[in-house]
């Protein structure tokens, strides 16, 4: 990744329905300082299909080998080509994944050299009683508690997503660009050793639209990207906007 510019990543999540499909929409989005966040069983085809663009994974096990069914680890994931991972979705604690989990996913993800896509973010009923930033502070502190000062030089990115501002109606900007960069500045301060590579970024209903008011804060390094990131021309325009800053 160029430091330079903005990254963006496209979270399929659980899309699209067949490996075809998945082939075909990767090798139209194929560009650099794209990651493709593919479902699991796509990864490898994925892998094989972008050139410029890099593999991302959405979950990793926090152990490396043995009896856990179902889970699939880092180092499985780093030798199909994986480089990234997203740790924390909200969409994954709502299903009961906990900061201790997270926290260990992290942990593991980066002594297999994957890139964490830590994400964080507080629901609407805590934005609206003024929680956000207590909330997300809380998120951190667990969720970083095992990176040690060895992590410091490793490349890691938080990604700051309100959860009531998720997979909103076409066209919505739930969140406005200004809480975004508050709310990053002070995730900024949740820690001052932040491990000297680390990328910031936002998401929730990130589209062609609305992309430009967030990305041309030179605060929000990055966004984040779900339903949008399934429509090429919508991912290339958002890819696009990202490159003028
Ligand atoms: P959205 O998803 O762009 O559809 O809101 C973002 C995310 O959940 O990562």
């Amino acid at each position: 990744m160029n430091p330079m510019n903005k990254i963006i990543i496209a979270n399929w999540k659980m899309n699209p329905s067949t490996v075809q499909e998945a082939a075909t929409l990767a090798k139209k989005i194929d560009v650099a300082d794209l990651v493709i966040a593919a479902p699991a069983p796509f990864l490898g085809v994925v892998g094989s299909a972008i050139k410029k663009a890099k593999l991302g994974a959405q979950n990793v096990f926090w152990e490396d080998q043995g009896p856990f069914t179902g889970e699939v680890s880092a180092s499985q994931l780093a030798s199909v080509g994986v480089s990234y991972v997203i740790v924390g979705h909200s969409e994954r604690r709502r299903l009961g994944e906990t900061d201790e989990m997270i926290a260990r996913k992290i942990s593991v993800a980066i002594h297999n050299r994957l890139i964490p896509i830590i994400c964080v973010g507080e629901t609407r009923g805590e934005h609206e009683i003024g929680q956000s930033e207590s909330v997300v502070k809380k998120q951190l502190e667990i969720d970083l508690s095992l990176l040690s000062k060895t992590h410091y030089s490793t490349p890691i990115i938080i990604a700051y997503e309100p959860v009531w501002a998720i997979s909103t109606e076409k066209n919505a900007q739930p969140d406005t660009p200004e809480n975004a960069v508050a709310m990053i500045n002070s995730i900024k301060q949740v820690t001052d050793q932040w491990p000297q590579n680390t990328t910031f970024i936002y998401g929730g209903s990130v589209n062609p639209n609305n992309a430009e008011s967030f990305l041309k804060h030179k605060e929000i390094e990055g966004a984040l990207v779900g339903g949008a990131s399934l429509k090429a021309e919508e991912m290339k325009a958002i890819i696009e906007i990202s490159r003028k800053y």
